[in-house]
């Protein structure tokens, strides 16, 4: 039998992983975070206990990670910016797994993105890539999931543009919108984490939901859910970019990138997968209609 019974996430006052840390908490496991968050409010009672996320000492992390039987890994950043980029998170996570290496974890539960490529020009698909591959080098067992984008109450995409639904009279959709996306919930891949986390098999899972959607039925979904009506209007990807960058200058945030503009439509958020996951988005928007959308979600003010 395993000695080690602690399981640790990354990120546990933050999105995903504060799913996994619930969902691992009711399974009565015994939790700690590795994280650089200081929470308002401590949501876990102090029954998740807290160590830094530093990767400026490799020992300290190691430390942290003595008796662990299970990191998952949530670690990345969201795009690059003046103080992180996805260069550092792949320095980073590599750091991090060594630790693992080193302190004996038993597996590593990974979060990664739906089609990294190592040949990618995009830094966020390419980088993600490289992490797997360096995963997949490591001595223990792995298990690899791959969202294309998450929904659950803290999410910033889906939110932001219910935000913009609600706030603007016209929508700007890029290009011709027919690109598609694959929405899992935050709480489904929270489960397929510690589903995964209890195996020692190694392998790679397309986190994806139940439902495929074009960014235009999206849009419209969204609209139809929120009883809100909009002009639709088809913009080249520089101008959304452009409007998104004029946006994010009022609201002390990036809206959203290039690179990002990109991905979504090279349709790198579509797979040809069997759903991961069970929830339905679009049940999901109707249930939490009252809400979405009502605050944007501002990610750099999350990272301050
Ligand atoms: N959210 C999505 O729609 C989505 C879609 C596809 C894939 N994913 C993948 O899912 C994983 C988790 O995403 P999430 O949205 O749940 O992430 P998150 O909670 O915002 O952040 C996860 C972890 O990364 C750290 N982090 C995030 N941005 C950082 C920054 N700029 N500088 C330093 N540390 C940073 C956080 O640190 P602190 O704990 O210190 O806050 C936390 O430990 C990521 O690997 C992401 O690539 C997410």
């Amino acid at each position: 039998m395993n000695a080690r019974k602690i399981h640790a996430v990354t990120g546990a006052f933050g999105y995903s992983g504060k799913y996994i840390a619930k969902r691992l908490l009711e399974k009565e496991h015994e939790v700690i975070t590795l994280t650089n968050t200081i929470p308002n409010i401590d949501i876990f009672n102090g029954k998740v206990k807290k160590y830094p996320l530093d990767f400026n000492d490799f020992d300290g992390l190691c430390k942290s990670l003595e008796n662990i039987d299970v990191l998952y890994n949530t670690y990345w950043v969201r795009f690059n910016y003046k103080t992180f980029s996805h260069q550092q998170a792949v320095d980073n996570s590599i750091k991090l797994f060594n630790a693992c290496v080193k302190a004996g974890v038993r597996k590593i539960v990974h979060t990664s993105i739906t089609n990294p490529s190592e040949n990618s020009h995009l830094s966020y698909f390419k980088g993600k890539a490289i992490l797997e591959r360096e995963l997949k080098n490591l001595s223990i067992p792995y298990t690899i999931l791959r969202p294309a984008v998450l929904f659950g109450k803290e999410d910033i995409l889906i939110n932001n543009i219910a935000w913009m639904l609600r706030k603007f009279p016209l929508f700007g959709v890029f290009g011709d919108g027919e690109y598609k996306l694959q929405p899992i919930s935050v709480d489904d891949l929270a489960l397929l984490a510690i589903d995964n986390g209890a195996t020692d098999e190694s392998k790679t899972i397309d986190a994806i939901g139940p439902e495929t959607f074009s960014y235009n039925q999206l849009v419209e979904m969204l609209m139809s859910e929120l009883k809100i009506k909009r002009k639709i209007i088809h913009v080249s990807p520089k101008f959304g970019c452009f409007a998104g960058n004029i946006l994010g200058k009022f609201l002390n945030d990036v809206v959203i990138t290039k690179d990002e503009i990109d991905g979504l439509m090279s349709n790198l958020l579509y797979t040809e997968s069997s759903p991961a996951g069970t929830t339905k988005l679009s049940e999901w928007v109707k249930s939490h209609s009252n809400t979405l959308g009502l605050k944007y979600a501002n990610e750099l003010k999350r990272r301050r």
